[in-house]
Formats: C-alpha cells, structure tokens, sequence
C-alpha cells in the first residue's frame, strides 16, 4: 500500500493502546504492567497458558473489567478513570457504552442472547445502543448473516443453532456494531473439532480484509500464519512479544518453548 493509500484509509494509526495496565482480584495481581499497541489493520494472537491473564486482559480492554491501573486507549481516545474509596471505576458510563461498541467481544461460550432470534441478536446493540435506524440494521445484518454463511438461519433462537452457526453469528453480532476493533476470547475453544474450521475461516477473511482483531487463542496455525505480532502472556507479564516467525522460530523463552510443547 503507498504511504498516502496507508494514510487515507487510516492503516497505521493506533487502534488499541495498552499501557502499564494492572490489575488485582482481591490479593490476586493477574496482570503486572501490560503493554500492547495495535494499529488499524493488525492482528494481534495473544497466547498463555491458563490463568496467565488474557481473558481478564481484554475483558479490561473492553471494560467489562475496570483496571486498577494503567491506561487504555481505544482509537486514540483514553478511557476515563477515576479513583474512589470503593476503588477505580469509569468516570464516565456513556464513554464506556460507546466504546464498547468500538470494541467488540467475541466470547468462547458465544453468548447470543437465548431469548432473541439471530436477527434481533444482530441488531440488539446496533438499535439500542447506537440508536441507529432499525431497517437500515436489518439490512446491515442479513448482509452480515450472509457474509458468515447462515443467512438461512436468522429467524431461529440460538438454541436450534449448531455451535459453529452460533460462534459466526456472534461474530456477525459483533461485526453489527461496526467495530474499530474486533476481541476474541479463545472463539474456537468451545466447539467440536469438527466445527472449528467453520470459524476459522471467517476469522481468516476478517483479517484478509484488514480488521484489526485481538485474538486469544490456542490455534497455533492461525496465530503463526494470520497474526501480524504475537504475545505470550506468563503470570501476568508479557514474556514474548514480536512477529510470528520471530516469536515461533527465534524465541529463547524457556517458558515459551515448555507452552508450545505442552
Ligand atoms: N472475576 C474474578 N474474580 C477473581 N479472580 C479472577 C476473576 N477473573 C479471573 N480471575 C483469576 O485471574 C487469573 C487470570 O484469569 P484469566 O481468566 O484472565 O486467565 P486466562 O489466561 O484467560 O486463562 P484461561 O486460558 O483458562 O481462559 C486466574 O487466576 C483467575 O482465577
Ligand atoms: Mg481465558
């Protein structure tokens, strides 16, 4: 891409930064001064073993948990806390609500809401949160269905859905909300062998098309061939951290090297 193409289209610029983010469950420190900056078009795999910290990672990056220190920035833009005797909290809720939006989580167990069709799990945020017009996001979101590849299936409740459907409809919800920036917290982890492929193909046209997407996961084909940098989270610290073939084939991390075999 030339510079001005880079320049116009925005690739390059700052889609998430991460810095010195901290956080504590009572005595449990679980994250020790994380940095990460992602710039529009990246894709990030963030890898660890279990309880090393990536859920509760970008469950602070899209706010679900609020750090005890630390900034984040979601398009330049710093998420406002403030300090109070019941400890630090969003000092403004309708800057969270927008940018939750910007950053949109898909979630191992997919989390669709049981009682709403696809459709209307599509257009749930879209309407309500973003108060955008209701026809305008259907139309969005049968478009969307089609692109995931189960159009067919928009009037049914998740329940009559197989798992792989429902994970490319959360990605499809998630999609809705015409994210800056796209979290997956280990998206395939939850499905039969089977239905993993289904899910990774999406997720591969995602970033074939230049989404910026924060991917916890185990699927080390995807994180070698699709990421653009990879993270090795360990106890709340960042261990590895670079391009793929640098982190998979030059690492000198001990712990690094005992994960990929484990
Ligand atoms: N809400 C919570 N309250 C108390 N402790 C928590 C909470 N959420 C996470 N933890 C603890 O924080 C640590 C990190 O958890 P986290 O879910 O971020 O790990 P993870 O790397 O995503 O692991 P996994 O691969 O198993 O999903 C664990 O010790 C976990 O038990
Ligand atoms: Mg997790």
């Amino acid at each position: 891409m030339s510079n001005e193409l880079a320049t116009r289209s925005g690739a390059g610029s700052s889609a998430v930064s991460v810095k010195d983010l901290r956080k504590n469950f009572g005595a449990l420190e679980v994250l020790k001064g994380i940095n990460l900056e992602a710039r529009k078009g990246d894709v990030i795999s963030i890898l660890g073993s279990s309880g090393s910290g990536k859920s509760t990672m970008l469950r602070c990056i899209n706010m679900l948990e609020v750090p005890d220190g630390g900034e984040i920035r979601i398009g330049g833009e710093l998420i406002e806390l403030k300090k109070t005797n019941r400890g630090v909290v969003p000092a403004r809720q309708a800057q969270i609500d927008r940018l939750r939006t910007r950053a949109s989580m898909v979630f191992q167990s997919f989390n669709l809401w049981s009682h709403l069709t696809i459709l209307e799990n599509l257009i749930e945020a879209p309407v309500h949160v973003q108060k955008r017009g209701r026809a305008e996001c259907i139309a969005e979101a049968e478009a969307l269905l089609e692109k995931v590849g189960i159009a067919d299936k928009r009037h049914h409740y998740p329940s009559h859905l197989s798992g792989g459907q429902q994970q490319r409809a959360a990605i499809a919800r998630a999609l809705a909300q015409k994210p800056d920036v796209m979290l997956f917290d280990e998206p395939t982890s939850a499905l039969d062998p089977e239905l993993v492929g289904e899910v990774l193909r999406v997720m591969r046209s995602l970033a074939a098309e230049g989404r910026t997407m924060l991917v916890v996961t185990h699927e080390m084909n995807f994180a070698r061939d699709v990421s653009s940098e990879v993270i090795f989270l360990h106890k709340g610290v960042v261990e590895e951290q670079g391009p793929p073939d640098v982190v998979f084939n030059r690492s000198t991390s001990a712990r690094f090297k005992t994960f990929l075999a484990g």
